[in-house]
């Protein structure tokens, strides 16, 4: 049975994927700072696959700390979340995040050199396309230039790994683009938790749905998009989950290197579009007004999904609809989230 050590496992996609990873039957271990995570999604994750998991709680950035899980595990593969995600504060806090981003990624390639683990899954972002017009993005679609501190952590990641793995033969890597990773486990035991006020549409929606926030703001509705909103390739968490597993069969059956893959739909919807969709999954209208246009928003973005269909035989399943519906179900069961 294949070891993965999984960083930011008690994270939104991080625990997800541990559950795919556990019904894929793979031993799973976990490593997390809980910075942006509860302890408590252990607990849940144990109820959801009856199995609970060796948690370590260390910072990627702590080599020392990290250096035991490497000691005390044969780790087959490595799925590498950890990281600080939020755009915003990216742009107030670039040092914490350049530092604790970067820094994280190179603990990790480090212990896997010093312990000859050759398979590496990273948690990569379509923010990588920068500001490009022409959609669908594929994995060919040139790099462009990142709005956000966040975006170019992500950016010169994807450039770090590149090197290392021309450096190192025997390393073989999937980087892995996602576009808007949305929804809930279909349990509503685990689900997107963040800290604050959210920056991101869905659980934004979901708050003023639940009534904990009074209404949305729609950032802007004069694109030129068929309702004036802007359009975003959503897709499932749990669709997302299983792109993970499917990224590590394919290292699994194929030759070393580097090997990049889009994570989406190829659908854009539009954020009228989702409001609608989650009207219909709670049952009553989602109070919003039109407000100004977001700095740094693509009128579209959304993936060409071709590669991932025919080298990893990904394709996700689920639709807007499950998307909300599960997230509504993670927020009337979690009103305020998670507490440990
Ligand atoms: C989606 C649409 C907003 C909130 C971000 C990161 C990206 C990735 C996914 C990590 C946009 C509109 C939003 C609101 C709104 N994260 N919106 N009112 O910006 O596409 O991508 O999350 O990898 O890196 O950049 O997602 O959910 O913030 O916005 O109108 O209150 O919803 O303008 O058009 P985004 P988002």
């Amino acid at each position: 049975m294949q070891t993965v050590l999984v960083t930011g496992g008690t994270g939104f996609i991080g625990s997800h994927t541990v559950i795919s990873l556990h019904e894929s039957g793979y031993e799973v271990v976990i490593v997390d700072n809980l910075i942006n995570s509860k302890k408590e999604v252990l607990n849940r994750l144990e109820r959801i696959t009856g199995k609970r998991f060796k948690f370590y709680n260390i910072d990627c950035c702590d080599r020392d700390s990290l250096k035991t899980v490497f000691e005390q595990n044969k780790i087959d593969s490595v799925i590498h979340f950890a990281g600080l995600k939020a755009v915003g504060e990216s742009v107030q806090m670039p040092l914490e995040y350049y530092s604790n981003n970067i820094n994280s990624m190179i603990t990790v390639l480090s212990l896997m050199r010093e312990y000859n683990v050759n398979n590496l899954v990273f948690s990569s972002s379509a923010t990588v396309y920068g500001q490009s017009e022409d959609v669908p993005f594929t994995e060919e679609s040139p790099l462009g230039v990142c709005t956000n501190p966040y975006g170019w952590t992500k950016w010169m990641l994807e450039q770090i790994i590149k090197d290392c793995a021309n450096a190192i033969p025997s390393l073989k890597v999937v980087l892995l683009r996602y576009f808007n990773p949305v929804g809930a486990h279909e349990s509503g035991l685990i689900g997107e938790d963040p800290k604050g006020i959210p920056n991101n549409l869905f659980p934004y929606i979901s708050k003023v749905a639940a009534g904990t926030l009074e209404k949305l703001t729609i950032h802007g509705d004069d694109y030129d998009t068929p309702d004036g909103t802007c359009l975003r390739d959503y897709i499932h968490v749990c669709d997302l989950a299983q792109g993970h597993v499917k990224a590590l069969q394919y290292i699994d059956n194929n030759y070393a290197g580097v090997n990049i893959f889009n994570l989406g739909t190829g659908k854009g919807t539009s954020v009228k579009e989702a409001v609608a969709a989650f009207e219909k999954a709670c049952g009553h209208e989602i109070p919003h007004v039109i407000g100004p246009r977001r700095a740094g928003d693509l009128p579209v973005c959304y993936a060409s999904t071709a590669k991932a269909e025919q080298l990893l035989g990904f394709k996700a399943s689920r639709d807007i609809n499950d998307m909300c519906s599960s997230c509504w179900n993670w927020q009337v069961n979690n009103p305020d989230g998670l507490q440990d």
